[in-house]
């Protein structure tokens, strides 16, 4: 990874300058202060970015130019975006998010190749193995080949373990399972090492860290299909941890870690992929509030650290402005979420401090 000094401002000002994306100078931002880190145990700090705002908000893109070393699209990777029909491919979003990761040398990651969650109208045709196979294949292959050597880390699985595996199974229903059963997990890994021997392969998921049945059960599922693929010797590198994290659960420390500690032996590494805090139920007064979100992302990450420092910690989003929480998660007493590290006015939050705990950010 680069290592980011004072010319990354001056290529900031350029990059920023060039795509007239730029607020401000920002050299102008006083350097942050504070004791010397020791830069070799701290994961790599990163958000998830939305194109739009990314194309349209200027102080979105300083914020995250500022901020990240390591940038995902939210949804310009998804298939609903690339493949709006089945004839084409449409990596105008995606491209735009890798010119601007590249103009300023911020890693990028990508997400998504094979999720249940936002799939195109047109794949629920698809019916026969045979089909099923060609087209993940093929879509696999073209977009992981168009990003390699710049996307070096992919989550090609997607929240493969549905909600409550005790009830429903290991595997959650949707195209690639229907048509190929559980043959569809190695057969994306297998498709996206082939056209990017370089890239790091995660298989992500979420609800992993909490007290109760379905948590201990989710674990599991996850392991034994971890398990599964890498005595195959399937290219697996990684386990991605979403972690949205609910103010209002308790996290299972000694379930997460015990899980942490089986995904080690099995030689994977950790990322975190996906933070935030959702907030829906914590008390309306700011300061109590932001407080309350950086408490319970330090328990998260603290936990976690113990047993295996993550390579990469990215939030979903970096401001409060653009988030996905209130779709789900809105406040009875009709107030914003603040679930991210900066506000929606650009300013850090108490979780920006625990982050800077935690990683190397670009600042
Ligand atoms: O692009 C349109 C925009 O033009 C329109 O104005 C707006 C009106 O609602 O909709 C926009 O698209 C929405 C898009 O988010 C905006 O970023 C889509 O309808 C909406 O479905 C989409 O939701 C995303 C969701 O995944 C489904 O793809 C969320 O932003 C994104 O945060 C969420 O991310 C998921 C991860 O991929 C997997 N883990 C959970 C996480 C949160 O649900």
């Amino acid at each position: 990874m680069t290592q980011f000094g004072p010319t990354r401002r001056t290529m900031i000002a350029g990059a920023l300058a060039g795509s007239g994306l730029l607020a401000r100078d920002p050299s102008a931002r006083a350097a942050p202060g504070g004791p010397a880190r020791i830069e070799s145990v701290r994961a790599t700090y990163g958000a998830a970015v939305r194109g739009d705002a990314l194309a349209n908000d200027p102080a979105y893109a300083q914020a995250l130019a500022e901020r990240c070393r390591l940038i995902v699209p939210e949804g310009s990777l998804k298939w609903p975006v690339i493949r709006p029909n089945r004839d084409t491919f449409d990596f105008a979003d995606a491209d735009r998010i890798a010119a601007f990761a590249s103009r300023l040398g911020i890693g990028l990651r990508g997400h998504t190749l094979a999720w249940y969650g936002a799939m195109p109208a047109w794949t629920d045709a698809i019916t026969s193995r045979a089909e099923a196979e060609r087209v993940l294949t093929q879509h696999i292959e073209r977009v992981v080949s168009r990003y390699a050597g710049l996307i070096t880390s992919w989550d090609v699985v997607n929240e493969a373990v549905p909600d409550d595996p005790a009830a429903a199974g290991d595997l959650r229903p949707f195209v690639w399972s229907n048509t190929l059963g559980a043959d569809y997990i190695p057969i994306a890994f297998r498709a996206a090492a082939a056209a990017d021997p370089a890239a790091r392969l995660v298989l992500n998921e979420y609800d992993l860290e909490y007290v109760g049945a379905r948590f201990e059960s989710r674990r599991a599922a996850l392991l034994r299909i971890a398990r599964r693929l890498v005595e195959s010797g399937v290219p697996l590198h990684a386990i991605g941890l979403q972690a949205h994290l609910f103010a209002d659960r308790r996290i299972d420390r000694d379930g997460l870690q015990a899980f942490l500690r089986e995904i080690r032996a099995m030689n994977l590494d950790v990322l975190v992929t996906e933070l935030d805090v959702i907030d829906a139920s914590l008390p309306g007064d700011v300061e109590t509030r932001d407080r309350r979100v950086a408490e319970t992302a330090r328990t998260f990450l603290a936990a976690v650290h113990e047993v295996v420092p993550p390579s990469a910690i990215l939030t979903w989003g970096i401001s409060d402005r653009y988030t996905w929480v209130p779709t789900y998660f809105t406040r009875s007493d009709g107030l914003p979420n603040r679930p991210l590290p900066l506000d929606a006015s650009m300013r850090p939050k108490p979780l920006m401090a625990v982050l800077e705990d935690f990683t190397r950010s670009a600042a």
